[in-house]
């Protein structure tokens, strides 16, 4: 089973970044225990700043892959082109957030990407990646 991990911009600055909100672990070191607690699964991780790299890498394992976990960062909340992305791939997208963003600001209220997705976990910090992996796991039994 392949399942790709998406994050979207400034968080390849985990564990440096706000730390209060995100946590000082960085996503690499994370991501190491992941591939640990899900050795049956082909994890691929993916991160970058710029909106159309993130539709590219959409584009390229959403007609193959089993499943896509999605953070898209800041653009969750503007980028049409992500909504649109997803609508058009055929592998299903859980939408992860770290933080609870309906607690924050009211910017952050607002998701163009969650009508596309099958769900969205937000709030449980980087444990939201482990649940996702748990939705895509138990669907192949
Ligand atoms: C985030 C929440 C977004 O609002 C923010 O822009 C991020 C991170 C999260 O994981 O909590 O960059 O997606």
């Amino acid at each position: 089973m392949n399942i790709q991990i998406i994050n979207g911009p400034n968080l390849n600055l985990l564990g440096k970044r706000e730390t209060s909100i995100y946590g000082s672990e960085s996503f690499e070191t994370f991501f190491e225990s992941l591939k640990n607690q899900f050795s049956t699964m082909q994890l691929h991780y993916y991160q970058s700043n710029v909106e159309g790299e993130l539709v590219n890498k959409l584009h390229e394992v959403g007609f193959s892959f089993d499943g896509i976990i999605l953070n898209a960062g800041a653009y969750t909340h503007t980028s049409v082109a992500l909504h649109d992305a997803i609508a058009g791939i055929k592998t299903p997208v859980v939408e992860v957030h770290i933080s609870n963003v309906y607690s924050r600001e009211e910017f952050r209220h607002k998701s163009l990407i969650t009508s596309k997705c099958i769900g969205l976990i937000t709030g449980f910090g980087l444990e939201g990646y482990t649940m996702a992996l748990g939705y895509f796991k138990n669907l192949k039994k």
